[in-house]
């Protein structure tokens, strides 16, 4: 001890001891600061070795590196408005926070997942104090808020693609109330309808899944932050504040809850797997109406064949199709993954999150490309008026016309089930009429009403019930998707907005700072 100098003694209470540790147990602030360039020590004792990669996060998570930056901001400043960090510290967080968003997510110091990169990269501008950016909350509850806040504006995106499918959906509909169509069930010809009625019962269909995402919405909307690992904090914090400067609606309350569930990240897949299940049976229905000449596809939206120089595949819808499939694909992963986590953190839901943002992607894809394909498409008229009535798909109002005439339905059914078997014109009809009932067909009915109701469309026009194909049933069914559309839009924009607005808010408290 007689060559030690005083000024290299340790100072009472900080005795170093041969690991390099404090008598306190903490690491010299200079180490943690001097450990090569390799980070903090946490890494350096936990996450260095052969399962580095495996357990990284940190490609993946460049998708929430802005909203990271946005989360840590809101924190910081919370932090420094409770008095929990200084003033003039936050003011170096935040401006080292603004820097790291210039360089981007490219240039960040190696991690374990964007959290611990953008701390290591703030430590590295500010220094040790730059660590104080992280009192009062974990990776677990950061990592929940920024998902969430991501996860927003995806949904957003998502929801603006099913408006524009609608938008589609509807013009087809408005040019074409009075298109005569096949119907079909079970592939085969049913009922006469109008391509308007077919247009707008997808239509119908997506103002649902619009629905389901707005809803998705409301319950991603909370923030989790404050929830730290899952048991709170003791600091003074304000949940409150932090939810507000980030555009949250409220908080998540409970603080296991908080920074643990993933429910929402399950619904929205779910809402954006049922919209793919929605679209696909629209790909479909296209695919087998352009087969059967009905429906010409935009050569935008068409494929050729590599040796066969005729063909003009429709590619693209048969995509979304599949889409579809990955989608459900996506939703089975993610719930096989949360069933049966315990509380609280696992870091099994890391892997949780790329399912919603893959099938976000494919599906706001797929939808995009639906509404290319139906606003671009041509419909033959004529191909579609000349099959409107094969298979005697207008035999359901010649029975209806009998039963109006005060035969029973059965009865009715059974008679024109007959005249079926005999091709199903007038005379088919008599011959069935004088088979069942012993009497000529123009003793139960005017034979005019008979020839009407063959009569594709005239059978469209007498469908006139709430909801029907007739052109009057189908015009309030046009007037209520509009009236939803505009409805749609408004909350839309309202909740882009309302993010535009915190976005706003937030960079004015940090430019008081930096
Ligand atoms: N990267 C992680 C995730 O995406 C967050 C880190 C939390 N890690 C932990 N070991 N508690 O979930």
């Amino acid at each position: 001890m007689t060559e030690e100098s005083a000024h290299d003694r340790p100072t009472p209470g900080t005795a170093m001891t041969d690991g390099g540790e404090q008598s306190n147990g903490l690491r010299s602030s200079s180490e943690l600061c001097s450990d090569g360039g390799e980070g903090v020590v946490r890494r350096d004792r936990f996450s260095g070795g052969p399962a580095r990669s495996f357990l990284s996060s940190l490609s993946a998570d460049r998708r929430i590196f802005e909203a990271d930056l946005e989360v840590d901001r809101a924190h910081v400043l919370m932090l420094a408005e409770q008095g929990i960090i200084e003033d003039d510290i936050a003011g170096r967080i935040l401006t080292a926070l603004d820097a790291i968003e210039v360089d981007n997510h490219d240039s960040l110091p190696d991690g374990e997942d964007v959290h611990e990169a953008i701390e290591t990269a703030v430590i590295e501008r500010v220094g040790d104090d730059g660590g104080k950016m992280h009192t009062a909350r974990s990776r677990n509850d950061e990592v929940a808020t920024c998902i969430r806040y991501r996860l927003r504006e995806d949904v957003l995106s998502a929801v603006e693609t099913t408006l524009a499918l609608r938008e589609a959906l509807v013009a087809v509909a408005e040019a074409n109330t009075e298109t005569i169509m096949p119907g079909y069930t079970h592939l085969q010809p049913a009922q006469p309808i109008t391509v308007a009625h077919w247009a707008c019962s997808y239509e119908g269909a997506v103002r649902r899944d619009t629905a389901r995402l707005l809803e998705a919405y409301a319950r991603i909307n909370e923030s989790p932050l404050g929830g730290a690992a899952f048991a709170g904090t003791t600091f003074d914090i304000d949940r409150e504040r932090v939810a507000e400067l980030l555009g949250f609606d409220g908080v998540v309350e409970n603080s296991m809850d908080a920074s643990s569930s993933r429910d929402f990240l399950l619904e929205t897949t779910q809402a954006l797997s049922t919209h793919a299940t929605t679209v696909s049976g629209l790909a479909e229905d296209v695919i087998i109406f352009a087969n059967r000449g009905f429906v010409d596809l935009a050569d935008d939206y068409s494929s050729t064949s590599s040796i066969m120089p005729q063909k003009k595949n429709p590619d693209t819808l048969e995509l979304v199709r599949a889409v579809a499939g990955d989608a459900a694909g996506s939703v089975q992963g993610l719930t096989t993954t949360l069933k049966g986590l315990p509380r609280a953190y696992n870091r099994d839901l890391q892997r949780a999150t790329t399912h919603a943002w893959e099938t976000v992607d494919a599906v706001c894809k797929a939808s995009e490309v639906a509404a290319g394909a139906i606003a671009t498409a041509e419909w033959d008229e004529e191909a579609l008026a000349a099959e409107a009535g094969a298979g005697f798909s207008t035999a359901t109002g010649v029975a209806d016309l009998l039963a109006a005439n005060g035969l029973p339905f059965r009865t009715a059914h059974e008679l024109v089930a007959i005249a079926a078997e005999r091709g199903g014109d007038y005379d088919a009809v008599d011959a069935a009429a004088r088979d069942v009932l012993g009497d000529p067909l123009d003793s139960v009915v005017d034979p005019a009403a008979v020839e009407a109701a063959l009569d594709p469309v005239e059978s469209v026009a007498s469908r006139d019930s709430q909801g029907g194909p007739a052109p009057e049933a189908v015009a309030p069914q046009l007037e209520s998707a509009r009236g939803a559309l505009s409805d749609d839009e408004g909350t839309l924009e309202e909740a882009s907005d309302a993010l535009e607005t915190a976005r706003e808010a937030l960079r004015a408290e940090v430019n008081g700072y930096v």
